[in-house]
């Protein structure tokens, strides 16, 4: 099983290429997202110090994700293998990632950047709706992930709500901070030999094939 990072913009399919290849592959998909979103919604201590953060779509300090994600690499499932989702974001965490992985004689395999233009980000962001009991993600900007029902889940009848962070101006945040602090890890990534560029346009399950192939090979 591979060591891989999906790197790309807010909205640029990460956490739908890791929930599909997931199920295909049973490697674990790894948030740094979601987690901060559950110890919000639990209101832990680390809650309480990223939600300022994530409401206004800046990053979460570093000191905070780095501690959150060697606990969670620590555990047994992420011992073969994982697909990081949303981390690292900052070159600082892309070195304590390296670092951490070093001192046992591992590294990363893979990392995908999904490269996807602006427009598309913020119309998907724009579009997305999360089921508040079950948390299924539908577009409504998208035939392909719109609800069959306007406003409520296809699995559960659940209520469709907006993640806070979605709205027009945190998204256009969120993507300049991306442009400003997670952008240059793709030259970071080329220059270790790690990178492989994926167009982020087209249909989910022909990006789902092109992972396929590259977590074949
Ligand atoms: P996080 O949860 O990671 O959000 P994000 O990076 O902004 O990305 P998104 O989840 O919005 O997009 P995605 O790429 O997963 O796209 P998705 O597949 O959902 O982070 C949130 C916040 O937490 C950050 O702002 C920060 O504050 C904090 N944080 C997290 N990690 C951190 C870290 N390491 N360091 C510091 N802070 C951190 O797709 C989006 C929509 O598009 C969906 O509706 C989907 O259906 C649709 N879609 C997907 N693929 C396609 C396709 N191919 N065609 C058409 N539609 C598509
Ligand atoms: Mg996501």
């Amino acid at each position: 099983m591979k060591k891989i990072i999906l790197l790309g913009a807010p909205g640029s399919g990460k956490g739908t290429l890791a929930e599909g290849l997931t199920a295909r592959y049973r490697i674990p998909q790894i948030s740094t997202g979601d987690i901060l979103r559950q110890n919000i919604a639990d209101g832990t201590e680390l809650g309480k110090k990223a939600k300022g953060y994530m409401e206004k779509g800046e990053l979460v300090p570093d000191a905070l994700v780095l501690d959150l994600i060697a606990d969670r690499l620590a555990k047994p499932d992420a011992r073969e293998g994982y697909m990081l989702d949303g981390f690292p974001r900052t070159i600082a965490q892309a070195e304590a990632l390296d670092k951490t992985l070093a001192e046992s004689g591992s590294k990363i395999d893979l990392v995908v950047y999904l490269n996807t233009p602006k427009d598309e980000l913020v119309r998907r962001i724009a579009g997305r709706r999360l089921c508040e009991v079950c948390g299924k993600s539908y577009n409504v900007n998208n035939k392909e992930f719109a609800p069959s029902v306007d406003g409520r889940c296809d699995v559960c009848g659940g209520k469709l709500i907006q993640r806070p962070d979605d709205t027009e101006a945190v998204a256009e945040n969120r993507i300049d901070v991306y442009n400003e602090q997670t952008l240059p890890l793709v030259e970071y990534y080329r220059k270790a030999g790690t990178l492989t560029e994926l167009d982020g346009m087209g249909p989910v399950a022909e990006k789902l094939d092109e992972m396929g192939k590259l977590i074949e090979a």
